[in-house]
């Protein structure tokens, strides 16, 4: 399946079980004068699939050096960056060579970021091999770093030439991690596509990932093309994410990973909604079903809803004294709605004195 992402500069997404081995022809079709690729990738995920994509390449006639980095987002900052750049130079990339990152979410924004800076930009190919970076980090053109005083403070806007995604690759994935990219996978059944939270429900969307990464990356495509810079309708891939983050960081972004938090955020934003009678009656008891049956957790054992709340404050995106939250009229239906700050924390109050009446 190609999936065409029509941004300024457009690109296509393919994905396709088995596809990683076609990866040289795909990336041969956009070689410029330059042959030379490298290979940006981590200790994990180059141990199972580096030598393959390096064969696959040199195949289909490339120059193929590699750069591989410890695994984990400890690595995600500056220093590796400037490690990629150096092995750039060493191996005289210019221009009109090309990048591949291969990883997940933090492969792909650091690779993405490296690609993105050096000699003010060459282009590069997106081959995520997490269910997060498959159906999210991999396609809209963020690229980034953490700095030690937060997470993606510094980064760039920059398309890839493509994205090549092999579900097959999600079969060495840690269970943990496929959980994880699950709370991304709710999320777009809820914010717009009910067929596909249906198909969560009834356990054909696990058996078939192929249909399901094509179904989410299409409804990313649907809010990246209205919006590039990420400043309008883009927000609604948000749902579920400022509660999320904030949560993340109460818990110092350590033992609460982004698609549990996100799960957790959801189930509050639909609890709220539902409350304020935005949201149709009903569908947090569906969603909060559906997020145990697959694993993910719905609410948060340490914090209340107020704390949580307080800490939507601290972001750079939800500070001052009315946030925009998104919510879901019902299930595949989005809207932003703005609210005062002080509202939500009185709403929250006595959705939780409900809670406790009703012994729940
Ligand atoms: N750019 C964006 O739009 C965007 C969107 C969402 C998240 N992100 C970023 O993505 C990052 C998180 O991504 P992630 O969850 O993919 O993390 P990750 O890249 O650290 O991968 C998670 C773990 O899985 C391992 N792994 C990856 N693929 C594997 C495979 N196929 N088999 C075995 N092990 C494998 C990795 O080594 C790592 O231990 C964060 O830094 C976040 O900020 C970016
Ligand atoms: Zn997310």
């Amino acid at each position: 399946m190609e999936i065409r992402i029509k941004t300024e500069k457009p690109y296509s997404v393919y994905i396709e079980n088995g596809i990683l081995s076609k990866a040289g022809e795909i990336i041969a079709q956009f070689r410029g004068k330059g042959t030379k690729v490298m290979i940006m990738s981590e200790t994990n995920v180059y141990r199972y699939y580096g030598n393959k994509l390096s064969e696959c390449l040199k195949k289909a006639g490339f120059n193929v050096s590699s750069y591989v980095f410890i695994a984990g987002e400890e690595s995600k900052n500056m220093k590796t960056v400037m490690e990629m750049y150096e092995a750039l130079t060493e191996n005289g990339f210019t221009r009109s060579d090309l990048v591949v990152n291969l990883g997940g979410g933090v492969t792909g924004d650091m690779g993405g970021f490296a690609a993105a800076t050096y000699l003010r930009g060459i282009d590069f190919i997106q081959v995520p091999t997490t269910l997060l970076s498959q159906v999210d980090a991999s396609v809209g053109g963020k690229t980034g770093i953490d700095l030690p005083s937060g997470k993606n403070l510094v980064g760039a806007f920059r398309q890839p030439l493509c994205v090549i995604c092999d579900p097959e690759t999600l079969k060495t994935l840690p269970e943990e991690y496929f959980i994880d990219g699950l709370g991304e996978v709710v999320k777009y059944g809820c914010i717009y596509d009910k067929e596909l939270l249906f198909e969560l429900e009834t356990g054909k969307a696990l058996k078939n990932m192929e249909e399901t990464i094509c179904r989410c990356v299409d409804c990313k495509r649907i809010y990246v093309e209205e919006d590039t810079n990420d400043t309008g309708k883009r927000m609604i891939l948000n749902f579920g994410h400022t509660f999320g983050h904030a949560l993340e960081k109460l818990h110092g972004f350590k033992d609460l990973s982004h698609g549990r938090a996100v799960a957790i955020g959801m189930l509050m934003a639909i609890e709220i909604g539902e409350s304020m009678n935005i949201t149709k009656k009903g569908t947090s008891a569906r969603i909060e079903a559906l997020l145990k049956e697959l694993g993910l957790p719905t609410k948060d054992e340490s914090f209340t809803f107020e704390q949580i709340i307080d800490a939507t404050a601290l972001d750079k995106k939800t500070f001052g004294r009315n946030i925009n939250l998104i919510f879901i009229s019902e299930v595949g239906t989005s809207l932003i709605h703005k609210i005062e700050r002080n509202y939500l924390v009185l709403r929250c109050k006595i959705m939780e004195q409900q809670k406790l009446r009703a012994g729940l």
